[in-house]
């Protein structure tokens, strides 16, 4: 695997091909982020990934300083799984100045669920996805193939939109979520976890299986069923953002249960904050 710190790296690495695929990550890897280089691999005729932890969509007051950075182990395991060139810019050479162009995606959709807790982390995530996509396919010809996945359901939607609205030639594929035997999603953020918040921290993704399966029972009281989700994890002791069924097409409230549905959480156990999701 060849690691690239500059634009200049990237490019002499990359010209000789014309179809990258690209998995780009904030490092502190996890199986979900090395499943996404395995599926990439056959898109493409060079596999690259990105590690870059980005200042812009992270607030004040979170975890930006603190995300862990594992420098070592994410080369290995790219390496392993597959990937070709790595790029890994510093703060200066993917923000030399301040980044004062941003990316506004949409407010119906980013202002939703994770950006109505997050305020402006997709304009930050759009913003840093933008220039990655510049970074790595400036070379390509043809075929180019972003990866993204599925955990961040809605993350996967704004850049879909993105790239349709900016008519880039770029296709973006969505890739399952993986999880940890007992139904955990992976998430870079688990390793913040006390054991005993490990053991809980499953209850996420049942209380979103005990809401998908009401619905699928047939179940017409959305907003009944997201007031008892929310009120169960509050009992055993969580702090939850949102527990929701929305519309795939949109992340809108659904007029009917019939729509396809996506049920979609956010909550906080002890000081970490995990998401997940389910189709309907
Ligand atoms: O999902 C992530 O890890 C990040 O939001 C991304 C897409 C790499 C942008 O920084």
């Amino acid at each position: 695997m060849r690691i690239a710190h500059t634009l200049e790296e990237l490019r002499a690495h990359l010209s000789a091909h014309q179809h990258p695929a690209f998995v780009p990550t904030m490092g502190n890897l996890h199986a979900g982020h090395l499943a996404l280089v395995r599926q990439a691999k056959p898109f493409g005729d060079v596999t690259v990934a990105s590690i870059f932890v980005n200042r812009l969509q992270f607030l004040p007051h979170e975890d930006f300083d603190s995300y862990p950075r594992t420098w070592e182990r994410d080369c290995t395991l790219l390496a392993d799984a597959g990937c070709d060139v790595l790029f890994a810019p510093s703060e200066k050479v993917l923000y030399p100045e301040p980044q004062t162009f941003k990316i506004q995606p949409t407010p119906a959709l980013a202002d939703l669920l994770e950006g109505q807790f997050r305020p402006g982390f997709f304009v930050g995530v759009a913003t840093v996805v933008m220039k990655l996509f510049t970074c790595v396919f400036s070379e390509a010809k043809g075929k180019r193939t972003a990866f993204f996945g599925q955990k961040d359901y809605q993350q996967l939607m704004v850049i879909r939109r993105m790239v349709q609205q900016f008519a880039l030639p770029i296709d973006v594929v969505g890739g399952p979520t993986q999880r940890d035997a007992d139904g955990l999603a992976l998430s870079s953020r688990n390793g913040y976890l006390s054991p005993a918040e490990r053991a809980e921290a499953v209850q996420l993704s049942k209380t979103l299986q005990t809401l998908a399966a009401a619905l699928r029972a047939g179940a017409s009281d959305i907003p009944a069923l997201e007031a008892q989700a929310m009120d169960s994890l509050r009992a055993r002791g969580w702090a939850p953002d949102y527990l929701v069924a929305r519309r795939r097409s949109d992340l809108l409230p659904p007029e009917s249960a019939d729509e396809p549905l996506v049920v979609l959480g956010a909550a906080r156990l002890g000081s970490t904050r995990l998401i997940d999701n389910l189709e309907v």
